[in-house]
């Protein structure tokens, strides 16, 4: 599979996906230190925007001033980059035996673009194969959220910065209701894959549950790579 597909995986990668305002990027930061206090090697990582050109691409996608890309241009975007992230950056990291965690992968376009705006999940599933490989996550949590409650934090935040929100922000309360129940039902087609954690809770109550249910997971993976 050329470029995408590392030479040998002994790495461990997990996802977080959700809505907007569930606090993926604060569960990542409390996440990745308790892989560390373990004394794992752990890394995070972002979609969109991760490498140098993800973060052009990144703006082109979200920053409201550039013009409105139309639903297959901005899946391709998406898709561009998550192609240079995979091959520039996760599938060197995941030669190692180190823990990734990237806030957002390629559920949050099998959702958004897949299934929010009508596209097809099975056939951004399938583009997400090509551009991927073989590095597909080996578990994804889900940080679920009434969107009422995300949106009103997003804009909290946003106000208390003096920003304006992002195009997907903008979008309204039915568009995010949607990407909610499209993430409730991936999750729900494959729950090997996927933990689905409550976090209207505080951000610590949500770190406590979220690392009971990971924390297995990686000692198993760890014992694995120890035996082989
Ligand atoms: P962020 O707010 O988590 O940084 O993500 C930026 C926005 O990009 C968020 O509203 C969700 C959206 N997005 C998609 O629509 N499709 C994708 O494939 C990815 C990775 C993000």
């Amino acid at each position: 599979m050329g470029e995408a597909s590392p030479a040998a995986r002994r790495g461990f990668f997990i996802t977080l996906e959700g809505g907007e305002g569930a606090g993926k990027s604060t569960q990542q930061l409390i996440l990745l230190k308790r892989l560390r206090d373990m004394g794992l090697r752990a890394q995070g990582s972002r979609e969109p925007g991760a490498t140098p050109l993800g973060v052009e691409l990144r703006a082109l996608l979200i920053e409201l001033a550039h013009e409105a890309p139309s639903q297959r241009t901005e899946l391709l975007l998406y898709l561009a980059d998550r192609a240079q992230h995979v091959e520039r950056h996760l599938a060197p990291l995941l030669e190692q035996p180190m823990v990734v965690v990237c806030d957002r992968f390629a559920d949050s376009s099998e959702v958004y673009q897949g299934r929010a705006r009508g596209l097809g999940w099975e056939w951004v599933r399938q583009l997400n194969r090509w551009v991927c490989g073989d590095l597909w996550p080996d578990l994804t949590i889900l940080l679920d959220l009434d969107p009422a409650l995300g949106l009103k934090r997003v804009l909290q935040r946003q106000g208390g910065l003096g920003l304006l929100p992002d195009r997907l922000e903008a979008q309204g309360l039915e568009f995010h209701r949607a990407v909610r129940q499209g993430f409730l039902d991936q999750a729900a087609a494959e729950p090997g894959r996927w933990l689905v954690v409550d976090a209207g809770q505080g951000p610590e109550a949500v770190a406590g549950v979220l690392w009971g249910l990971v924390e297995p997971r990686v000692v198993a993976w760890k014992a694995g790579l120890d035996a082989a």
